[in-house]
């Protein structure tokens, strides 16, 4: 099993550069499908979902190559439609292929998409959006299949703007006939880099970072290269860490202008922010303000990738703290593992109340899903002792050598990969 150690307790300095972001990394390389040629993107991290991604490429035919950060993939010819079985169900972001793939050749096979326990993770909003177009599906099982002899442009009207839906319409819009328009639209930053991509290679997108997106369908694609913008999550990840240890730190190739909610919620705490174009520096003195309240809502809210991460640091706060989680309704999860350190907290259906009393003690700890495992690691830095963290593959499914980057601030921290190496 992979684990992380560390032995907690010390502030934080130095500088680190924040990797490129899975949750745009992720929809863009199932954009490559819809090119019948090479599409290449930069600043790709290392991590198991793209690992996991690649497999899947793979399978249908698409060529890849991913070298220094940058991914090759040549999607010139596909030779299947079909998903394997084995690849579909690691990962929440499968279920963007069957868009894109639809779009390309018509047809696709998935199966029920995996990613965090978050939560139930339904699929309606993108079977209904995709029907609208003129997908029909049959689903036996967790396999899905989806066929459209011809997508046509049209009115997609979503009840919640869910992220994952809006790229999978997105996808299956830009070679349909006609326009498509998404009303209800998420407009969290993935999606406005996804939008950029497809635009570059060529597709007719309006309403790029509103709720209203109007897709006018093109013939084809042309090839393209394009940077990912870097992972607002991780970077907030490290900003909490630092406001958890105390410190002072410099994140470089940080995405500032998406960042807008988590930073006021580092001034809420009490950290020092000093922001200059991609460049973040933060200050500490180790003991965050509690926030009375604040709730997770989608883009330009605070978001719910850092929820887990927030009721982390709150625990070393001296006061009390409220989180209302109003996205996904079992996120909470990581606040069993925190007691195991100490922590005081409460939750009440959708809402956790942290007591803080301004330290934890390590423990032996297990992450449950990607950005809870990242909160244990912050809770670990901040706490007094050793704390060891068991099923780290979840975390290694998002951050790209998350102990190297937290060595570089002075944190004492040790990984073992385990079977995660052997799954990338
Ligand atoms: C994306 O997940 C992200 N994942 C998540 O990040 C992120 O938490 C989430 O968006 C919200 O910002 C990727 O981009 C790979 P949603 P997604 O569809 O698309 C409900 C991480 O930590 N819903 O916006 O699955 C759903 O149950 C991950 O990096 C339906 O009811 O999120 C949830 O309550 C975790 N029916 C809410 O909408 C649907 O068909 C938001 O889901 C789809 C979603």
């Amino acid at each position: 099993m992979s684990f992380l150690e560390i032995n907690g307790g010390r502030n934080l300095y130095g500088s680190l550069s924040v990797q490129g972001s899975k949750n745009a990394v992720l929809p863009m390389m199932a954009a490559a499908l819809l090119n019948k040629g090479i599409t290449v993107i930069q600043n790709v991290p290392y991590i198991l979902d793209v690992c996991h991604m690649i497999k899947i490429l793979n399978a249908l035919g698409c060529r890849v190559k991913y070298e220094n950060g940058t991914l090759t993939m040549d999607a010139s010819c596909l030779t299947s439609h079909e998903l394997p079985w084995a690849w579909a169900g690691k990962m929440r972001s499968s279920i963007m292929i069957l868009g894109a793939l639809v779009g390309r050749c018509g047809e696709a096979v998935t199966y029920y998409p995996g990613g965090c326990s978050i939560g139930a993770r339904p699929i309606d909003l993108h079977v209904e959006g995709l029907k609208k177009l003129g997908v029909t599906f049959d689903v036996e099982g967790d396999r899905i299949e989806a066929r459209a002899a011809r997508l046509v442009g049209a009115c997609v009207d979503l009840p919640f703007p869910s992220v994952g839906a809006t790229e999978n319409v997105v996808l299956a819009a830009v070679l349909a006939d006609g326009e498509t328009c998404i009303r209800g639209a998420a407009r969290e930053p993935e999606i406005v880099e996804l939008c950029r991509m497809l635009r570059q290679m060529g597709a007719c997108i309006d309403g790029v970072g509103s709720g209203i997106l109007r897709i006018r369908g093109v013939k084809r694609l042309r090839d393209c290269c394009v940077s990912a913008c870097g992972d607002r999550i991780v970077a907030a990840t490290y900003l909490m860490a630092v406001a958890a240890c105390g410190g002072e730190a410099m994140l470089t190739e940080t995405p500032v202008s998406y960042m807008g909610a988590s930073l006021d919620v580092m001034r809420r705490m009490g950290c020092r922010l000093k922001s200059e174009g991609d460049r973040v520096l933060v200050l500490s003195d180790g003991e965050p303000s509690p926030i009375p309240f604040i709730r997770t809502e989608p883009y330009p809210g605070f978001p719910t990738d850092v929820q887990s991460q927030l009721m982390a640091t709150l625990c070393f706060s001296r006061g009390n703290s409220s989180i209302q989680e109003t996205i996904f309704e079992g996120r909470f999860n990581t606040a069993l593992e925190l007691k195991k350190m100490g922590a005081d907290i409460i939750i009440d259906n959708r809402l956790a109340v942290i007591h803080g009393a301004g330290n934890l003690h390590g423990a032996l700890v297990e992450a449950r899903d990607l950005r809870g495992g990242a909160a244990l690691v912050i809770a670990g830095l901040a706490a007094e002792g050793k704390t060891h963290i068991d099923s780290c593959c979840h975390i290694f499914r998002g951050y790209a050598g998350i102990e190297t980057d937290l060595r570089q601030l002075g944190a004492d921290i040790r990984a073992d990969y385990g079977q995660a190496a052997q799954q990338a």
